[in-house]
């Protein structure tokens, strides 16, 4: 007889782990399926973001920012470096412990929680639909060395996504790489290309870029980080370009990739059309991602697809088929891991008859590039192409005391207010660690807050939370220091 469960997640990304550990602090018996392998060919559960994604580029990027540090800042403390070096399989060794601590550590949390873990690929099989009280979903679930049906009542399906694919560009992970090829490279490739301009392009570029090599970025699109708001982007590509030395070139078509023992040649269009050639070692491929659904069972069932490919869900992560759920980067809405965490809880506590929720208008999105990027809410274009009146107020981290102590001056924070109202619409950062600053401006998002809460809460002197506080003073004119 199969085992029989109330929930049965497939996929241990932090949309599903994250999910069935919820679902079990509710009473349900969970059990969770995923198929990843680590390069040993062992089970390793935390999806993309513990294996070749958030954990594992935060560590290189941190690894790499401190010998950047060590190469070019620490002079102007007095601190002198002699002989400095970098060993890259020591930074790729510790980042690996750092994955394989993480990704134990969800094994445990599910063992810890009574999840019951299975290794393989799931895949929806048909349930009988007249009878919906008793039905229960078959799930089928296959490794390498068995096949076995599994039912539950409810289904969270939380596949995730894999990197898109160039057909000019295929990736080998060797000289053309993906994401996962990019966080493994034993050394600095002395020219690199990372096609995609967009948050991984990014990332990786700065990242290659601080060991050693010229990074070349080519965008497609004319405009330059338009997920962000446009006067953070221009701050960005100033910053990225002068002092980062990142090449980018925005607006251009990959027209033909050739390989030979000496380079990989690139050929493109520029933003002017006109024909032009890079020579580099190696290539990242960064152009988007695709969500996971192949194998999944969705033609057999019937479970809707939009046009995209991605699982079409409700507002509350409904699916198309009952007692389906769908969460993470399957489904609309930014591919993140906190936004895939978040549904995740909230689809578990409806399952359990619990009020869950997620305000996607609340996501806070960082960019890890050196000065970091950070928003929260709707941008200025945003605003002003949907016809609202807003006001806004704007402070340099230049003007910061903590901020010159660290000697991280680049960048401003803006708040986004009503005219009206004062109620904050969105709140946008560039400078140092807005990853951590950006949590105040989420906070006062969910609270409803007004651009004076933030002007009248006490923030601690120094710090480069005041530049949210000059900020919010900004949008009435009243910021003190400057
Ligand atoms: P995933 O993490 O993709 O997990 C899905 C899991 O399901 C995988 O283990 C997969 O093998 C498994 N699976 C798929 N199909 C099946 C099946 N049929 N049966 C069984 N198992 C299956 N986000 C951030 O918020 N911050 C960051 O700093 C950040 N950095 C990133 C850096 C990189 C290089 C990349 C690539 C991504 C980054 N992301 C970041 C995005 C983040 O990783 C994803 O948004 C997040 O992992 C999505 O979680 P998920 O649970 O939906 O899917
Ligand atoms: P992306 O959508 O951020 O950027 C892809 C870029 O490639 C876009 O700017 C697009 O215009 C460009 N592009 C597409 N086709 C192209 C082509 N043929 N030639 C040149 N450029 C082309 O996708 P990316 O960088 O692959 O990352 C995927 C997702 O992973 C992100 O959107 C984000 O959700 C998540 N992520 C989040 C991180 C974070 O939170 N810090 C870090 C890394 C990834």
């Amino acid at each position: 007889m199969s085992q029989s469960f109330d929930v049965a997640v497939i996929g241990a990304g932090p949309g599903g782990y994250v999910a069935a550990i919820r679902c079990a602090q509710l009473g349900l018996n969970t059990v969770c399926i995923d198929e990843w392998k680590n390069p040993q060919g062992k089970p390793s559960l935390g999806g993309t973001c513990l294996n070749v994604g958030c954990i594992p580029s935060k560590a290189l990027l941190e690894s790499s920012e401190n010998y950047e540090r060590a190469a070019h800042k620490f002079s102007s403390h007095g601190i002198q470096v002699e002989a400095l070096s970098v060993d890259i399989p020591v930074m790729m060794s510790r980042k690996e412990k750092i994955v394989a601590n993480f990704t134990g550590g969800v094994a445990m949390l599910l063992k810890k929680n009574k999840v019951a873990s299975m290794h393989g690929r799931g895949t929806l099989l048909k349930r009988d639909q007249e009878n919906r009280a008793s039905a229960l979903w078959q799930i089928e679930v296959t490794n390498a060395d068995s096949v076995q049906t599994i039912e539950a009542k409810h289904v969270i399906i939380a596949t995730g996504s894999t990197p898109r694919t160039l057909a000019l560009a295929p990736v080998d992970n060797e000289r053309i790489l993906d994401n996962t090829g990019a966080l493994n490279l034993t050394e600095a490739p002395r020219r690199l290309a990372v096609i995609g301009g967009g948050v991984i392009g990014l990332e990786m570029g700065s990242l290659w870029r601080r060991l050693g090599s010229e990074v070349t970025i080519l965008e497609a699109l004319p405009g330059f980080l338009t997920a962000a708001d446009e006067q953070v982007a221009k701050e960005a590509r100033k910053i990225f370009t002068r002092e980062t030395g990142l090449v980018i070139h925005t607006g251009i078509k990959i027209s033909g990739i050739t390989t030979d023992e000496q380079s990989i040649k690139v050929e493109y269009a520029d933003v002017d059309g006109n024909a032009q050639k890079l020579e580099v070692d190696k290539v990242i491929v960064a152009v988007g991602r695709m969500p996971n659904t192949v194998g999944l069972g969705a033609e057999d069932t019937g479970l809707k697809l939009d046009e995209r490919g991605y699982v079409e869900v409700d507002a509350n992560c409904r699916t198309s088929l009952p007692d389906v759920y769908a969460v993470g980067d399957v489904v609309r809405g930014p591919m993140l891991a906190h936004k895939a965490s978040e549904e995740g809880v909230a689809v578990a506590e409806r399952i359990a008859g619990q009020p869950g929720h997620v305000n996607l208008d609340a996501i806070p999105w960082v960019i890890y590039t050196s000065p970091e990027i950070a928003w929260v809410g709707k941008s200025e274009q945003q605003l002003k192409s949907a016809g609202i009146q807003y006001k806004a107020g704007q402070f340099p981290f230049m003007a910061n005391g903590r901020a010159r102590a660290l000697g991280e001056t680049g960048g401003f924070v803006k708040v986004l207010a009503d005219a009206n109202t004062d109620r904050i619409l969105g709140i946008h950062m560039i400078g140092p660690y807005v990853s951590e600053l950006i949590a105040e401006a989420v906070v006062a998002m969910e609270f409803a807050a007004s651009s004076e809460d933030i002007a009248r809460i006490v923030h601690a002197h120094p710090s480069l939370s005041e530049v949210l506080h000059e900020a919010a003073l900004g949008v009435e004119k009243r910021a003190i220091h400057i």
